[in-house]
C-alpha cells in the first residue's frame, strides 16, 4: 500500500495529469448526504475530502483494537456500560447524560427524530454539514437553511428572527464544516436565551480539538450552559483517528439522553470500538501530539497558499475551505483524475473548494497538481 503510494508520489512529480476513468461501486445507506465522491474500487487514491485524520490511531490504541478481536463474537452490552462510564468521568458528567452512537452522525439522527416531525423545523446554517438536513426531511420536518454571514459564522439574529413556536431544533456546528470557521461562543449563549422554550439545540463540536486557543470558544461540554435544551455532539472520528470503527455521542440532561435513546439502533456499538475508544481517552499524548501536527500542517497549507497569493478562510479545523473563483466541480473532477479526492461540491459556495489536510508527502501532492491547471492560475489577482 505505503509502496505503491510512494510510486504514485513519484508518477505526480513526472507530470501524471492525464485523465484516468476510474469505476465506482456504490456506497451503503448513508451515501445520500455526500452527492459525491463514492469510494474508488481500486487505485490508490489521496483521500483529502473526509476530513479524517491522515496519521491513524496511536500505537496504544492499535495494541486495544487487536487484543479485542477475541471479543468479536460477543454483543459488546457489558462494555456499553463501561464506555459510558469512562466518558461520563471524562467530561465530569453523570453516566445517565451520555448517549452513545454509531459515529456522531446517528446522534444527529437521533435528534432529529427525537425532536421533529410533521409540522415541525429545523434551523440550520447553509452551509454546514448536512446529515442532520437529511434526517429532518426524513423525519417529515421542514428544514430552513439560513447563510452564514460575510465571515463565516453563523447568522445567528437572521435564524432567530426564522425561529417560532415550530422550531423545535436548531443545528450549530462549531466549528463549522465546511467552512472551518468559528461562531463566537458569547453570541451562541444570546441566542440560545433568546429561542422560544420549546426549541432544542444541538451543537456540534466534531472539530473542536482543532480550534487551539480562542478567545471566542468555549465547549459547550467543559463549559456547560446547564440548560437542558442544549444537545453537545462529539465523535472519535476525528482527533482520535477512528472514522472507520464509528462511536459518537452526546452530552445532554438525562430526560433528552432518553427520549433520544428510543431511536438508537439496538445494539449500536460494537465489541471492537468500545476498547478503542477507552484507549484512546486514556491516551493524551497522542491527542496532543494530533493537536499539533494538525497546527505544523495547517500552517504550512497557508503558507503554500500565501506564496501562491491564495486566501483560505481562517481554519480552526482539519480542513481548509477557499474560494478559487472557478466552479468547484471542475477542480475536483480535474483533482480526481490526478487520484486526488478533495471534499465534495458545496452548492452554496460554488467557487470554493474544500480540502482535508492530509500528511506532508500527500499535501506536496496535492500543491503539485494544483500548479498544473492553468485556470487556478488566474485567481491570485482575486
Ligand atoms: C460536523 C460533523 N459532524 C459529524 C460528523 C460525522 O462524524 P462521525 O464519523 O462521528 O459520524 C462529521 C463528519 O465529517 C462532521 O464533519
Amino acid at each position: 500500500m505505503l509502496t505503491s503510494r510512494r510510486g504514485f508520489l513519484r508518477s505526480l512529480g513526472t507530470g501524471a495529469a492525464a485523465g484516468i476513468a476510474m469505476p465506482w461501486r456504490s456506497v451503503g445507506p448513508a451515501a445520500f448526504i455526500f452527492d459525491s465522491p463514492p469510494l474508488p474500487q481500486e487505485g490508490d487514491f489521496i483521500r483529502l475530502y473526509s476530513n479524517e485524520n491522515a496519521y491513524g490511531p496511536s500505537t496504544k490504541v492499535a495494541n486495544a483494537i487487536k487484543s479485542s478481536l477475541g471479543g468479536v463474537n460477543r454483543y459488546p452490552r457489558m462494555e456499553y456500560a463501561s464506555l459510558t462510564e469512562r466518558i461520563a468521568s471524562f467530561h465530569h458528567v453523570k453516566p445517565e447524560q451520555i448517549l452513545l452512537g454509531c459515529g456522531s452522525t446517528e446522534i444527529l439522527r437521533m435528534a432529529a427524530f427525537a425532536f421533529l416531525g410533521s409540522g415541525k423545523q429545523l434551523i440550520q446554517a447553509l452551509p454546514t454539514f448536512e446529515a442532520i438536513e437529511h434526517y429532518a426531511r426524513a423525519a417529515g420536518a421542514d428544514d430552513i437553511p439560513v447563510h452564514l454571514t460575510p465571515n463565516f459564522s453563523h447568522d445567528l439574529n437572521a435564524m432567530l428572527a426564522r425561529a417560532t413556536e415550530s422550531t423545535t431544533l436548531v443545528y450549530i456546528c462549531n466549528p463549522n464544516n465546511p467552512t472551518a470557521s468559528l461562531t463566537p461562543r458569547k453570541e451562541l449563549e444570546d441566542f440560545i436565551g433568546k429561542l422560544p422554550a420549546s426549541t432544542y439545540v444541538v451543537i456540534d463540536e466534531a472539530y473542536h480539538h482543532y480550534v487551539g486557543r480562542s478567545a471566542t470558544y468555549a465547549s459547550f461540554i467543559d463549559n456547560p450552559l446547564h440548560d437542558a435544551r442544549v444537545i453537545v455532539a462529539r465523535t472519535f472520528s476525528k482527533i482520535y483517528a477512528l472514522a472507520g470503527l464509528r462511536l459518537g455521542y452526546a452530552v445532554a440532561a438525562p430526560n433528552v439522553v432518553q427520549q433520544m435513546r428510543k431511536f438508537a439502533t439496538e445494539d449500536n456499538i460494537n465489541a471492537i470500538v468500545t476498547q478503542a475508544t477507552a484507549a484512546a481517552l486514556d491516551d493524551t499524548d497522542q491527542v496532543n501530539e494530533s493537536i499539533q501536527r494538525n497546527t505544523d500542517d495547517r500552517q504550512e497549507f497557508f503558507n503554500h497558499a500565501m506564496l501562491r497569493s491564495l486566501k483560505p478562510i481562517d481554519s480552526h479545523t482539519n480542513f481548509v475551505m477557499m474560494n478559487t473563483f472557478h466552479p468547484a466541480d471542475q477542480i475536483i473532477q480535474d483533482f480526481r483524475k490526478n487520484k486526488i479526492l478533495i471534499g465534495r461540491r458545496f452548492p452554496a459556495m460554488e467557487t470554493y473548494v474544500r480540502i482535508s489536510l492530509g500528511r506532508p508527502e500527500e499535501m506536496q501532492a496535492f500543491w503539485r497538481v494544483w500548479d498544473t491547471l492553468p485556470y487556478l492560475k488566474d485567481i491570485a489577482g482575486h
